[in-house]
């Protein structure tokens, strides 16, 4: 039984609402309340299974927890060990919460009192004040609020503090991470927590600076010392954290001196840095150590590096590095990089390093859009519809190119992305984050961004494989995410893109989906991971759970193709090295699982270098957000245009913007995919009221929109009516685990438009939406623009389009319907599905191939796109050889009086005995040309290009194949035959 989830991102932003609430520092003169539950002895009425365990809720880990059986009553106790006083019990729910329950103490774990009435809990963090004493303490519930058992992340009891600070170190030997060393191989940030008072840490000479251990999990810290070299600081403060990125203050801005000062505080945290603001010399900040004293017992120290692993920046091949370290690691060792920690940060996923053989930790972090995860000092690109829709493998290589630098720059070893799933129904939430209803362009668009990424020295993680196009709200990542589907249309449409990512675009990782392939989870489907993505790609990379997909067991899962757990070890810790044991998991797959990952790690610097960032660092650049820029810009599509564009300032001398968009837009969607914009975002009101310049006057009334709380028409046909343009700006917003219930425009904004369309005849409407969208006032008005989520430079990206600085040359890469009733996937079974099952009946008529099969005329079709000047096509030669191997060439003219970029398309038809849709894209090229230019582009096919999934092999068939090209699916101007004669 696989429990609702949460959302990664979501627990992400509750967990930071955690660590606030047990960051509470006291004030001078007062007892903190101790956290006195932690580690203790832990029992329950129950376990779901023996992944849910009742020490899971008192590990300090809010990424692991205790599930029970599906009955009522339950309950979860703690041994505090000896008698407590006790103030206060937080209780971390996860989705399955209690409906009903009590606190309970007990002295002799035999007569229990209530500390609480009958509460009713929350998904989320609850805290409850108490009052009593005992040594045992639970959690007794008598109600369930799902079907599913109780489940609790974290159980924190707090109370008096009879522990003593403990005098060992805590940070001996512990992981540990500085903002910068003057010199690392002299001073790394490791001397000042090595217990060796001869070797120091010593950081670049500016301000501010810092030094930060991870304690291992979230520790009661009473004290620190800093034994300072002669450049000290002569101020800085001691914080502590849960994530290692949002800080609470320990001390007040403190003095220090050189040599050995104490000091005590008060806190619990996982991590604790001394943050330097002042430096007391020319000189950076220098430790000898770093002391850091807790409540209880001190974390498991780790063996230092032995300093001799030979594989560790070694010039042998990859192979042999790890093989030589596969030589030295036992089982237990193995199973340690192949799945998460369980903690929340630094990054949302993160593996444990191995110190004895310097194998470092991994960082991995959201995701296809940019970092995301709530960082800050990043750049907020248009989203990945945009990218899809410059039909150009240049711009998604310079947007991976910033994303690989940011993720650096912050210190993440894998993107969780891009995100490369087919647009299968314009009402998916992800469709944003996503690419293209078509397996060809999804894969090239897919090949330009992992190249960025990974150019920068980052993994990419490709997701999520395979078939995850429905987020069916609560039941993603439940049995009723059952994707029935065929095994051809799996083969030809839904799998091609991430072979083509593994192969020509030779991502590090792909991620396995939550739902489930014809019954079979998809992070169990063998025949999706091993066959499909291992074997028949002889791709070395690793497969890596979404969080919280790894169902069923470690044979299942390992057998299954499954590399690396995320974002905890219930199945790839102990239970993976029983299986090693038992013999239900062979000794060679662990090997193979370890070396897959091993071998990405190696190929990647990992063993090369250290950390190359950390979450802290600001991450955007000019650079970075003019690349946001330009791909905004050359991803926006014209879609109407009766000759109001481009808008001149030498006629056009008032401008009435429209729309709550125009000032508050939709610029990226929601979930793991969001990113922050920094430094701020431009709206389409500043970027256009700059562009129009002073001899303009642009006005702005809302008039409709998602977050216009009175919608007033009136006074936005006033304005529309005084002007001499009207531009409209509206949007629908997406997010993860959210479909669509409709395409249509929400908040009284088809009215908006309908109304001012009416008012002025000069109106163009830019829309702002994930996918498709409906226009019944399409007629009315002489201008739209689609700029799908724009990312933070939205504003000066659509002036650069209305005023022609940029010529349009986007292209839809999803066909825009003109209804729900024309999609393919239009029944309830098929979308978001019924009865556990959720039918791709439709088959391979996804996209343009549906509309094209049933003859339905789209709105827009896929690949259509117009531009201020005009492009004509000619010359269609083909030279082919028997097997269907083909050189196609086609000459491309612009026509009109503008220089502008085309983006000529190639299809295939097959002949009708092989059963496939009318058209396939299986080419494309961007070309910029100048007036009256011509360019002939060249397109090569492989048989591959002209075959079809039989079953268990592609054939390519003889017979006559259709080649079409032209600059979308439904204008082809130029078509052609290519004979096949020998079949393959
Ligand atoms: C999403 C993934 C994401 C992960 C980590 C999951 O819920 O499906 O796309 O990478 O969370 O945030």
């Amino acid at each position: 039984m696989t429990l609702a989830r949460w959302p990664a991102w979501l627990f992400a932003a509750l967990a930071a609402v955690i660590v606030t609430a047990l960051l509470t520092v006291p004030g001078v003169g007062h007892a903190a309340p101790a956290l006195l539950s932690q580690g203790h002895t832990a029992t329950a009425s129950s376990t779901e299974n023996a992944a849910f365990p009742a020490s899971s809720a008192v590990d300090g880990d809010a990424g692991t927890r205790w599930s029970s059986a599906a009955a009522d009553p339950q309950w979860l106790e703690v041994d505090l060990g000896g008698p407590h006083t006790l103030t206060q019990v937080v209780l971390n729910w996860e989705a399955a919460y209690a409906k009903a329950f009590q606190i309970q103490v007990s002295s002799d774990n035999s007569t229990w009192t209530n500390l609480t009435p009958v509460t009713a809990g929350v998904a989320g963090s609850q805290t409850l004040t108490v009052s009593g004493s005992g040594r045992y303490v639970r959690m007794y519930g008598t109600q369930r609020a799902t079907q599913w058992g109780y489940s609790l992340w974290e159980f924190q009891v707090y109370g008096d503090d009879t522990a003593a600070c403990n005098t060992a170190n805590s940070a001996l030997n512990q992981p540990v991470l500085a903002s910068s060393t003057q010199d690392a191989g002299a001073f790394p940030a490791s001397a000042a927590v090595d217990g060796n008072t001869g070797t120091r840490w010593s950081s670049a000479a500016s301000d501010p600076q810092w030094i930060r251990v991870d304690l291992g999990s979230v520790r009661q810290v009473c004290g620190v010392e800093l034994n300072w070299e002669a450049a000290y600081a002569s101020s800085f403060q001691i914080q502590i954290s849960n994530d290692g990125n949002t800080w609470t203050n320990l001390t007040q801005p403190t003095a220090g001196l050189a040599g050995n000062q104490v000091l005590t505080v008060n806190g619990s945290g996982r991590y604790v840095r001394m943050y330097g603001t002042q430096r007391a010399t020319q000189w950076g900040y220098s430790l000898w150590e770093f002391v850091i004293h807790t409540v209880g017992a001190s974390p498991t120290t780790t063996t230092p590096p032995p300093g001799n692993c030979p594989w560790v920046k070694s010039t042998a091949p990859v192979a042999d590095r790890v093989n030589q370290l596969m030589a030295a690691m036992t089982n237990a060792q193995k199973v340690v990089v192949l799945h998460g920690n369980g903690a929340t940060g630094p990054y949302i996923g993160n593996t444990d390093p191995i110190p004895a053989l310097c194998v470092p930790a991994m960082g991995l972090q959201d995701g296809p859009a940019g970092v995301g995860d709530s960082l800050d000092g990043v750049t907020e690109l248009p989203d990945p519809s945009a990218v899809a829709a410059t039909w150009d493998v240049n711009a998604a290589k310079n947007y991976g190119t910033v994303m690989g630098q940011e993720f650096a720059g912050k210190g993440a070893n894998i993107v969780l992305g891009p995100t490369i799933n087919i647009v299968r129904d314009p009402r998916w939430g992800r469709d944003f984050e996503t690419y293209s209803e078509d397996p060809y362009q999804a894969g090239q668009t897919a090949v330009g961004t992992v190249q960025g990424i990974q150019g920068q020295g980052v993994m990419a993680q490709v997701k999520h494989a395979a078939a995850y196009n429905v987020e069916g709200g609560a039941s993603r990542g439940t049995p009723s995410d059952n994707v029935i589907i065929d095994d051809r249309t799996l083969h030809e449409i839904y799998l091609p893109a991430f072979q083509t990512a593994l192969t020509q675009g030779q991502a590090a990782s792909v991620m396995c989906a939550y739902n489930e392939i014809n019954g079979t989870p998809a992070c169990q489907d063998s025949a999706v991971m091993n066959t499909a993505l291992k074997q028949a790609t002889g791709w070395d990379g690793f497969v890596g759970s979404d969080w919280g997909s790894a169902t069923g067991g470690a044979p299942q899962l390992a057998n299954g193709g499954l590399d690396m757990e995320m974002p905890g070890g219930a199945f790839f810790g102990q239970a993976l090295l029983d299986a090693v044991n038992q013999g239900t998991v062979s000794q060679s797959t662990l090997d193979d699982m370890t070396r897959r990952v091993l071998t990405q790690m190696f190929k990647f610097g990992l063993f090369d270098h250290g950390a190359t960032g950390n979450t802290g660092a600001v991450v955007t650049s000019a650079a970075h957000t003019q690349v946001a820029q330009d791909v905004a810009a050359q991803g926006s599509v014209l879609l109407k245009n009766t000759g109001v564009l481009p808008l001149s300032t030498s006629s056009i001398k008032s401008i009435a913007l429209l729309g709550g968009d125009a000032i508050d837009p939709q610029n990226i969607g929601g979930g793991s995919a969001k990113v922050n914009p920094s430094p701020a975002a431009v709206n389409p009101i500043n970027g256009i009221t700059k562009r129009a310049g002073t001899g303009v006057s642009v006005q702005w009334v809302a008039g409709a929109g998602e977050h216009v709380q009175t919608p007033d028409i009136p006074s936005a046909v006033a304005l529309a009516q005084k002007s001499d343009v009207a531009i409209v700006f509206a949007s629908y917003g997406e997010s993860e685990t959210d479909d669509l219930a409709s395409i249509d425009l929400q908040f009284s904004q088809n009215d908006l438009i309908s109304a001012v369309a009416a008012a002025n005849p000069r109106t163009i409407v830019v829309l702002n939406t994930g996918s498709a969208v409906t226009m019944p006032w399409l007629n009315n008005v002489a201008g739209v623009i689609e700029g799908w989520y724009p990312g933070q430079e939205n504003g000066d990206a659509i002036a650069s389009l209305l005023f022609g600085d940029v010529n349009p040359s986007g292209k839809l890469p999803v066909t825009f319907p003109k209804s729900l009733a024309d999609v393919p996937a239009s029944t309830v079974q098929q979308f978001p599905g019924a009865n556990d099952r959720i039918e791709y009946s439709e088959g391979l008529n996804v996209g343009y191939r549906w509309y094209d099969s049933h003859n339905i005329t789209p709105l827009f079709p896929f690949g259509f796109g117009l531009s201020y000047t005009t492009f004509g096509f000619s010359n269609l030669t083909i030279s082919a050889q028997a097997n269907g191997s083909a050189t196609v060439k086609a000459t491309v003219t612009n026509t009109g009086s503008r220089a502008g970029a085309e983006v000529p398309q190639l299809y295939i038809g097959q002949p009708a005995a092989n059963g496939e849709p009318p058209h396939q894209l299986k080419g494309y090229q961007k070309i910029t040309l100048t007036p009256g230019q011509s360019q002939t582009v060249t397109f090569t096919l492989t048989p591959r290009d002209l075959a079809h999934w039989n079953g268990s092999a592609w054939t390519t068939n003889t017979g006559a194949y259709g080649v079409f090209v032209g600059d979308s699916s439904r204008n082809l101007p130029l078509t052609g035959t290519i004979t096949v004669t020998t079949a393959s």
